[in-house]
């Protein structure tokens, strides 16, 4: 195989990076500490907008600034919550990141004002089909969402495989858009998982649950526990945490997350548990409180299969690149 030198890809360039790792904006995960640590370690760092709250991304960005390199440091959101209110976003965009990411709804909606404030647009799709929406708004970077990914994507009938969908998504590119960067997403955990999504044509890997689980991440350590504690069979994809959370996320999406004992309990009854949540959601509410995991969700993919221990984000990223860049050849 041809020797890839890690520093040399596009993403790199593009970002004066050290490495081609992107935290993912984790919501409620990737806060400023995570962000910051992760732009220090050479990637670029993206801060978990999430649903738009405004006083936690207000708080978070600052953070991030004020521990990390400001040209590392950008911001995602969750489309489809933007449509109701944009006011994070646009508090946002006034402290010029370096970069913004949209994922879950129509960007072009958000493309004019992330240019002119002169943020990178970085588009995350999970299908073929949603590629060319993403180019037309000016994405600068896409990133191909496998359903293998923790947090939200598409549903089981909608869902791709990250590795078949990152070199569908990179020769399309290739004939079509050959400026846009790609990355991958969904999996991508260590050395092997990264070298794999540069050899698939990705420039880069955006990385969620891997950077979930270290020191700075904001989960709750009791779920940070209990991933260390599961393999890679042990997460499933549904509508449950979304009910529960009484969170109203349009379809095709749904939510990959340890599948626990409440999990299991309703993930064959979804239309009752929607008819008639009461109680279920009674029970939820009260593992949060209690920090029991058997009730409350972790939110975390497949790749949690590659999650053994809790270190520094720092630690995490050098170990990536450093077996990746050991597998393409030093
Ligand atoms: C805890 C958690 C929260 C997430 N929250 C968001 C989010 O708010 N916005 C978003 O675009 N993606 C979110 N994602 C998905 C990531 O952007 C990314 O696609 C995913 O983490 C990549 O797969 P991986 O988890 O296998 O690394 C989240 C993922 C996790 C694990």
């Amino acid at each position: 195989m041809r020797r890839m030198k890690i520093t040399e890809s596009r993403f790199c360039r593009r970002f004066a990076l050290d490495t081609a790792i992107a935290l993912a904006p984790m919501a409620l995960a990737s806060g400023g500490a995570l962000a910051a640590a992760s732009a220090r370690a050479g990637a670029l760092g993206l801060v978990g907008g999430g649903y738009g709250e405004l006083a936690w991304t207000q708080r978070e960005y600052a953070l991030a600034l004020q521990q990390g390199p400001r040209e590392r440091i950008g911001c995602g959101f969750i489309t489809w919550k933007l449509d109701e209110d944009a006011s994070a976003l646009d508090w946002a965009l006034e402290h010029r990141p370096v970069a913004v990411m949209l994922s879950f709804g129509d960007p072009r909606t958000y493309a004019g004002r992330i240019a002119r404030s002169g943020a990178a647009l970085i588009c995350q799709v999970q299908r073929l089909e949603q590629v060319a929406q993403a180019v037309e708004a000016g994405a600068t970077v896409i990133v191909a969402q496998g359903g293998e990914a923790g947090g939200h994507g598409m549903n089981g009938l909608n869902s791709r495989a990250t590795i078949t969908l990152v070199p569908e998504i990179a020769d399309w590119l290739a004939a079509r858009s050959p400026g846009t960067l790609l990355l991958a997403a969904g999996g991508i955990a260590d050395g092997r998982t990264l070298a794999a999504a540069l050899v698939l044509g990705a420039d880069g890997a955006l990385v969620g649950s891997r950077l979930w689980a270290t020191r700075e991440s904001l989960a709750p350590e009791g779920a940070k526990q209990q991933a260390v504690q599961t393999t890679g069979d042990g997460t499933a994809r549904s509508e449950v945490f979304d009910i529960l959370r009484r969170k109203n996320w349009p379809a095709p999406y749904d939510f990959r997350a340890i599948r626990n004992d409440l999990h299991r309990q309703w993930e064959g009854r979804i239309e009752a548990l929607r008819a008639d949540p009461a109680a279920a959601r009674a029970a939820y509410d009260a593992g949060v409180t209690a920090g029991d995991f058997s009730r409350a969700h972790a939110t975390i993919g497949e790749s949690v299969a590659l999650v053994r221990d809790l270190p520094p984000a720092e630690e995490i990223i050098a170990r990536m690149t450093r077996e990746a860049q050991a597998l393409l050849g030093d």
